[in-house]
């Protein structure tokens, strides 16, 4: 049987085990996909090991998405621009890492949601692996100027750089919020949520256009979503959708066969919304 995993910490809450076994009913591919907890400084050996076992592949999350491009011989373009890398995909002796959390996240707001992205004004919070993931895939997808803001400024400059588009790309500082009007696009891509809270963001960033998407799903969304909504959003989209076609992407990548993602996602939004 093909082996498969998803390495994180924490990642027992992991829905990605629940979607692989999905998507393998569904295609009528045998496959085993388990979750494996390790720590920053034990995740090169946990790879090894799990390759040595004969791991196939592996999707790759929090903490862990920028050690993980370190490990591979070869990287896909889109892996490279985001300097981190959520799947991983066994090539002769090595690791070939891609990144398909962007596409998801694209393919989850144009398909799932209606939304064009084309020429919207931009605001992307955060600039860890799962920002860095997102920003090459909506530059790609058209979007307009996109501004980047993170807690720590020198993050948000360094991804602003690495995406390698200055007219477009620009990182600010949070108090610099206020003076920069309204976006059209707000993306959520920190954990704040999950530690110590919410950044205060003034309302005026949002307006009767915009549509906030936060990165994350279920308890986690919902603190950025209350205030998208409070703050009179038009839409306010959770990362749920693009959890599932991020699985597909990395699925895909995998079995060479693409799976039908709106019965597994019907089934899981039923379960978290
Ligand atoms: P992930 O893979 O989820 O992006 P990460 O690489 O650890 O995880 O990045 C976490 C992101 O959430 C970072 O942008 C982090 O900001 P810093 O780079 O300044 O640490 C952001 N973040 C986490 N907690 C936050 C908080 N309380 N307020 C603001 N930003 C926070």
């Amino acid at each position: 049987m093909n082996r498969y995993a998803v390495f994180g910490q924490p990642v027992s809450h992991s829905l990605s085990p629940h979607i692989h076994a999905a998507f393998g009913r569904q295609t009528g591919i045998a496959l085993e996909y388990t979750a494996i907890e390790c720590a920053p400084e034990a995740f090169a050996d946990a790879v090894a090991a799990f390759a040595a076992q004969g791991g196939q592949g592996s999707n790759v999350t929090l903490p862990h998405k920028q050690a993980a491009a370190d490990l591979c011989s070869e990287l896909s373009e889109r892996a490279q621009r985001a300097g981190a890398v959520n799947t991983l995909a066994r090539r002769g002796d090595g690791w070939f890492g891609d990144n398909t959390d962007g596409a998801g996240l694209v393919r989850d707001l144009t398909g799932r949601h209606g939304l064009d992205l084309r020429a919207r004004r931009t605001l992307l919070i955060g600039a860890g692996g799962a920002a860095r993931g997102v920003a090459p895939s909506l530059l790609d997808a058209g979007i307009g100027d996109l501004y980047i803001v993170n807690r720590d400024s020198k993050k948000a400059d360094a991804l602003a750089d690495l995406l390698g588009e200055p007219g477009r790309a620009h990182a600010r500082y949070f108090e610099d919020l206020r003076d920069l009007g309204n976006f059209e696009l707000i993306v959520n891509a920190t954990s704040a949520a999950r530690g110590s809270g919410l950044p205060s963001l003034p309302m005026s960033l949002v307006d009767s256009r915009t549509a906030c998407v936060d990165l994350s799903y279920g308890e986690a969304a919902i603190p950025f979503l209350a205030w998208a909504r409070a703050a009179g959003a038009h839409r306010s989209v959770d990362g749920l959708g693009m959890l599932v076609e991020q699985a597909a992407e990395s699925f895909t990548l995998w079995h060479g066969v693409r799976p039908d993602t709106d019965p597994v996602y019907a089934e899981l939004h039923a379960r978290h919304a």
